[in-house]
């Protein structure tokens, strides 16, 4: 009996630790640096936006980022500056732009 409770309990584990690398595999900060000099323009080279005609995205939560841009993508989200940021863009992309953002420092979260 608790040999299958037990058995049951590992394959959920395995189950539920798989499902991210199914949804998108993990952004990779370092393979978006190029595609990041595209975004400076408005939001900044590290993210932390020149003006406040453009969002400060640097140290956003990384999910957060990557929802902003598939939906954006998608059109979801209705920009069109955005939107034509993002079309040529492949997912992989987003997710490594979303890793790379969430990764720079902001004075806004300068706790953490
Ligand atoms: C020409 C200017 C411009 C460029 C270039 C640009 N953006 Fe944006 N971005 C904007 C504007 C304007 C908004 C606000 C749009 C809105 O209101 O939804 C925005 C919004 C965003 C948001 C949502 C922020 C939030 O707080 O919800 C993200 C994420 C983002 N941009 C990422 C990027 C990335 C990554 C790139 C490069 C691939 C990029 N942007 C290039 C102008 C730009």
């Amino acid at each position: 009996m608790t040999g299958i409770v037990r058995r049951q309990t590992l394959t959920l584990a395995v189950l539920l630790s798989t499902l991210p690398g199914l949804a998108l595999a993990a952004g990779n900060a370092s393979r978006a640096q190029d595609k990041a000099a595209a975004c400076a323009a408005c939001h900044g080279a590290d993210g932390n936006s020149p003006t406040a005609d453009y969002p400060r995205i640097a140290g956003q939560h990384q999910d957060y980022l990557l929802r902003a841009l598939l939906d954006y993508k998608s059109g979801k989200r209705k920009n069109p500056i955005m939107q034509s940021q993002v079309e040529n863009l492949a997912k992989q992309d987003l997710a490594d732009l979303a890793a790379y953002f969430a990764g720079q420092a902001s004075p806004l979260f300068s706790k953490r």
